[in-house]
């Protein structure tokens, strides 16, 4: 199993030509099966946030992201095994905007396996999605590998239920980033139950991944970068001790170990968040081992999109490699010794691109 890949072996690897331009697009390797020799890959897309404007028009660079996405993972050589979208297909929820996402999607040459976001959910409380696109959580193998998916982005009855005159408004409020009317994320009991019922037939070393939209652990919850009881996810998750995290919506790169759990953030196709510290009237808890990604100009239209490649190696390996748009490439690495992984240019502060400042 090689340990990591740099920028020109992975685009070798990929054998996408279209390299040049920006590459919303993760890959994920995984050297991590039963049999210690399959290693296969998955690619990761996420955040489209497809938005109608009326009739079939659509914000034209959403569509263009989610549509290079996928040239590039129809390019890979070898392709990938399957492709996982993490969630917020469409911006409000519609109809017409998951039907378009699907409409672009439906290039792919593989197999996706479908997460669901808030901005796919709070309309009809993802009853759309679960009759067109997926169930909310199920649980499948791959490889030797146990994959299972969570709706993340659930919240408490009354919220949902209770407090807004019509769905389209309760879909605006959750569909905001920044708003006290908003309601904290989680999977809830009777997902938690799920979950332990379904880990319960595997070995304690047996590989798991697991996807979620929102990260399964507290980042900063004026934003929403938060699942309320992700403690409670955590303690199902503990006993084992392959555990890997892939989420989206947070729209940027960001990573952490908690015991033997790691997290991965992918990029969207859509556009990139700042990160929480920029808000500093509140305390955030963006994890120390988190190097930001720098961003070159967020009036570009591609800005903070780029490619990321993650291998994974039995808990044993990992290493993730991103690249944004006309910026340098970063390797975040833990060695088989290393109990965190770490920037491998940039863990020490000193080392850091400053951020670059806006007016
Ligand atoms: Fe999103
Ligand atoms: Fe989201």
């Amino acid at each position: 199993m090689k340990q990591g890949i740099d920028r020109r072996t992975f685009l070798k690897e990929t054998g996408t030509l279209a390299a040049a331009m920006t590459l919303p697009v993760g890959l994920v390797k995984i050297a991590w099966g039963a049999e210690r020799e399959e290693t296969f890959t998955f690619a990761y897309i996420s955040d489209a946030h497809l938005t109608q404007i009326e009739g079939n028009r659509f914000v034209r660079n959403f569509d263009k992201g989610l549509q290079r996405a996928v040239l590039e993972v129809n390019f890979m050589d070898p392709p990938p095994d399957f492709v996982v979208f993490g969630g917020d297909l469409a911006q409000l929820g519609k109809k017409e905007e998951i039907d378009h996402g699907l409409e672009i999607l439906k290039k792919l040459t593989l197999p996706v396996k479908w997460v669901i976001g808030e901005h796919d959910y709070y309309l009809d409380l993802g009853k759309y999605w679960e009759e067109k696109v997926s169930p909310l959580h199920y649980s499948f193998d791959h490889k030797g590998v146990h994959f299972v998916t969570l709706a993340s982005i659930l919240t408490d009855d009354d919220w949902t239920h209770n407090r807004w005159p019509s769905p389209e408004e309760r879909m605006r409020q959750m569909a905001r980033l920044d708003n006290p009317q908003g309601s904290p994320f989680m999977v809830k009991k009777a997902q938690r139950d799920w979950l332990k019922e379904d880990l319960s037939k595997l070995s304690r070393d047996h590989p798991i991944v697991i996807l979620s939209h929102s990260p399964l652990y507290k980042v900063f919850k004026p934003w929403n970068f938060w699942t309320d009881d992700a403690e409670e996810v955590q303690a199902i998750l503990k006993p084992y001790k392959n555990v890997a995290v892939f989420h989206g919506h947070v729209h940027q790169i960001l990573y952490n170990q908690i015991g033997r759990i790691s997290f991965n953030a992918f990029m969207s196709t859509a556009w990139p968040w700042p990160y929480p510290v920029s808000y500093s009237q509140v305390p955030n808890r963006v994890p120390d081992i988190t190097v930001f990604m720098n961003r070159a100009d967020p009036f570009k239209e591609r800005d903070a999109t780029g490619w990321g490649g993650i291998d994974l190696a039995g808990g044993r390996s990992f290493a993730h490699h991103y690249q944004l748009w006309e910026n340098s490439p970063r390797t975040l690495k833990k060695s088989p010794e290393g109990k965190h992984p770490k920037d491998t240019q940039y863990q020490n502060k000193e080392d850091r691109i400053p951020p670059q400042r806006h007016y």
